[in-house]
């Protein structure tokens, strides 16, 4: 039986190490040896300040410990040298010298731009979605989206129920980059006012009018969630000019942020908007059930292909059905941002 590999890269994401374990049982089920390797393709290129443990031979034991833990096991990284096509060519000859006939990467966009040069380079590769982000357009959900937006939720309801007691609207900043599906998902699901995210044009003075708005009608404790990636959309606003003769508040050349936002809304609606940015606690918390489940078929999946000598492919789930489609496909689609959900959240 061919001898695999499998490396996490990019962020990390609940769900990473589920789907290293469904890998491990398969590999271990078919008699396919499993190289694990450390820190993303910097392990691979032995780029990491620990090479001596880098490559190792994965023993299922000490993986199948590991399945529901949050982060990753297997260590990552994002490594900027593979953008060089010489480094590439040496990392896929360090693959061959190690008889390594497949390559299962878990992670996000880039991950995926390196495993699709990897293969042309002769070495099948097998992608799986690991990324909190969602902005994969091809799939309907990455691994560790739906922790992430579960995450958000608990913290938004917290957020919420402490803001509906001093009648305060709240600002709270989710992850995502240049996504929105995170922010868009967790206001839906927490019933939050308003949501800004990098996909749809905005500007403070038209949130301080729905805010307004919002107050006038007697509610006096809206939530605002914004995507981390938003305020490259955000319309022109000269935040320092607004806020210094309010002292203290800004320093010069300080960019649109979630704090300053909030000031900036406290002062058009003489209200006390809050800040909180949720931060790591989303990305680092324990996978949900469908973060598992997506996990252990994609393991499989991936496997299979590679057992059966398919390479170029990648993982994901339409209709709630896990399939998997050309890497060169998948990097093709174009996400399709769900505007009218988005218009409706604002509007209600
Ligand atoms: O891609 C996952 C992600 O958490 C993004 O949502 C975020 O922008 C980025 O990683 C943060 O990366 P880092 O932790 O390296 O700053």
């Amino acid at each position: 039986m061919p001898k695999i590999a499998v490396l996490t890269s990019g962020g990390d994401g609940p769900g990473m190490n589920a789907a290293v374990t469904s890998v491990a049982r398969n590999a271990a089920y078919y008699g396919m040896p499993l190289i694990g390797i450390k820190r993303g393709y910097n392990g691979l290129l032995g780029l990491s300040d620990n090479i001596e443990d880098d490559v190792f031979e994965m023993n299922l034991d000490t993986v199948l410990d590991l399945a529901d833990l949050p982060g990753t096991y297997l260590r990552t990284a994002r490594c900027t040298q593979f953008l060089d096509p010489k480094v590439r060519e040496g990392a896929a000859k360090r693959l061959k010298e190690m008889d390594v006939a497949g390559l299962v990467v878990i992670g996000g966009d880039g991950s995926f731009r390196g495993a699709q040069q990897l293969c042309r380079l002769g070495i099948p590769c097998i992608g799986i979605p690991g990324t909190i982000d969602n902005d994969l357009a091809y799939t309907e959900m990455t691994l560790g989206y739906d922790t992430a937006v579960n995450a958000d939720m608990e913290a938004v309801r917290s957020i919420r129920a402490t803001s509906r007691s001093h009648d305060r609207p709240a600002l709270v900043e989710v992850m995502g980059r240049n996504c929105g599906d995170i922010a868009l998902s967790t206001a839906e699901a927490t019933g939050s006012e308003i949501v800004i995210v990098p996909e749809m044009p905005w500007s403070v003075e038209n949130v301080a009018e729905r805010l307004n708005k919002l107050i006038a009608s007697g509610n006096t404790r809206a939530t605002i969630v914004v995507a981390e990636g938003a305020y490259a959309s955000m319309q022109p606003f000269d935040v320092y000019s607004y806020l210094k003769p309010y002292s203290g508040e800004i320093f010069e050349g300080e960019q649109m942020n979630a704090r300053l936002l909030a000031r900036t809304l406290k002062y058009m609606c003489h209200a006390e908007v809050r800040a909180t940015v949720i931060g790591y606690t989303q990305r680092g918390c324990q996978p949900t059930a469908r973060d598992c489940s997506f996990a252990f078929e994609a393991g499989n999946m991936a496997v299979v292909l590679l057992k059966n000598g398919i390479g170029n492919q990648v993982i994901g789930t339409r209709n709630n059905r896990t399939f998997h489609t050309s890497i060169d496909t998948a990097l093709s689609e174009t996400r399709n941002f769900k505007e009218s959900l988005y218009n409706l959240i604002n509007s209600l």
